[in-house]
């Protein structure tokens, strides 16, 4: 029987990952469609377990879900940490994950290969600065963070095991002087503000990761400037998304993804 997976969210409308994952199930053959289904905050609970009961083998969890999700599914002990989940695989007992930050852990591995010891600049304190912080501190960098409500960055901060706060002003220069990557983990730069960036190429060198988890545009303004700034190594978002979303498929089909025909079913759709 065709098996049933779909991501959950409010607004949904725009999510890529119907995209993603439906291109993925294609090129491996398997029957099964990814489907986007609105879903308003009060009634998550009734839509988690009709899930289950309807037989749907998993779902993505997005804005503005991720975190009351965690109190109607068991949930693996690093989301709960996190706070939130974006992942729910009903297989067996339903279980909750959050593949945000594997996502990202994944991209930057990929780029500078170990992560132990790197100083990781974060600007951000939401849910995907929390993600991503957790994880390479996990893995051993030294995490910074740097977030407009500078309240929210000290107390992420206190519960890591490696990591310190500061604010978004003059701080700033000397700190990504010293650092091996800057991720902007915000929602600055985000369509239909493209303009915005929270630094510039003048406070850049050409030996820092540039990471942008934005990814409409693809090319951000933070981006331009870190082009700008001679630096060689730039991600953009696609990758994270993609990199989330492969866990995501792992999990659920136990399936090795395929990442490259993902990539480009979200890359065609963006341009689109
Ligand atoms: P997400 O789950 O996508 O991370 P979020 O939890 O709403 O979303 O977090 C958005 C992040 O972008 C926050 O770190 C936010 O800063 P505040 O904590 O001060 O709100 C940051 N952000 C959004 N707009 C910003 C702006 N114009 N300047 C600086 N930071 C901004």
């Amino acid at each position: 029987m065709k098996k049933i997976y779909g991501i959950i969210g409010d607004p949904v409308g725009h999510s890529l990952s119907p995209v993603m994952h439906n291109a993925a199930f294609k090129k491996l053959g398997l029957d099964a469609v990814y489907l986007a289904f609105r879903v308003p905050l009060e009634e998550l609970g009734d839509a988690i377990r009709g899930a289950k009961s309807l037989g749907i083998s998993g779902l993505n969890v997005t804005i503005p879900l991720k975190e009351k999700a965690l109190s109607f599914v068991a949930t693996e002990e690093v989301a709960k940490k996190i706070g939130a989940l974006n992942t729910i695989d009903f297989s067996s007992t339903p279980t909750g994950y959050n593949t945000d930050g594997i996502g990202a852990l994944m991209v930057l591995e990929e780029t500078v290969g170990e992560i132990r010891g790197k100083n990781v600049l974060i600007l951000g304190a939401g849910g995907a600065a929390r993600a991503i912080s957790f994880y390479l501190d996990a893995s051993g960098a030294m995490v910074t963070l740097a977030n407009r409500t500078e309240g929210r960055s000290a107390q992420l901060a206190s519960n890591l095991r490696n990591a310190n706060s500061i604010s978004l002003g003059a701080e700033l220069k000397n700190q990504i002087r010293d650092s091996d990557i800057l991720i902007n983990a915000t929602s600055v730069g985000m369509h239909p503000k493209e303009d915005a960036t929270l630094i510039t190429a003048d406070l850049m060198h050409p030996d820092l990761v540039v990471f942008d988890i934005v990814y409409n545009p693809i090319e951000t303004k933070l981006l331009k400037e870190a082009k700008r700034a001679g630096v060689k190594k730039i991600v953009d978002g696609v990758k994270m998304l993609v990199y989330q979303g492969a866990a995501s498929f792992k999990l659920w089909t136990k399936e090795d993804p395929p990442v490259e025909v993902m990539e480009n079913a979200v890359t065609a759709a963006l341009i689109r």
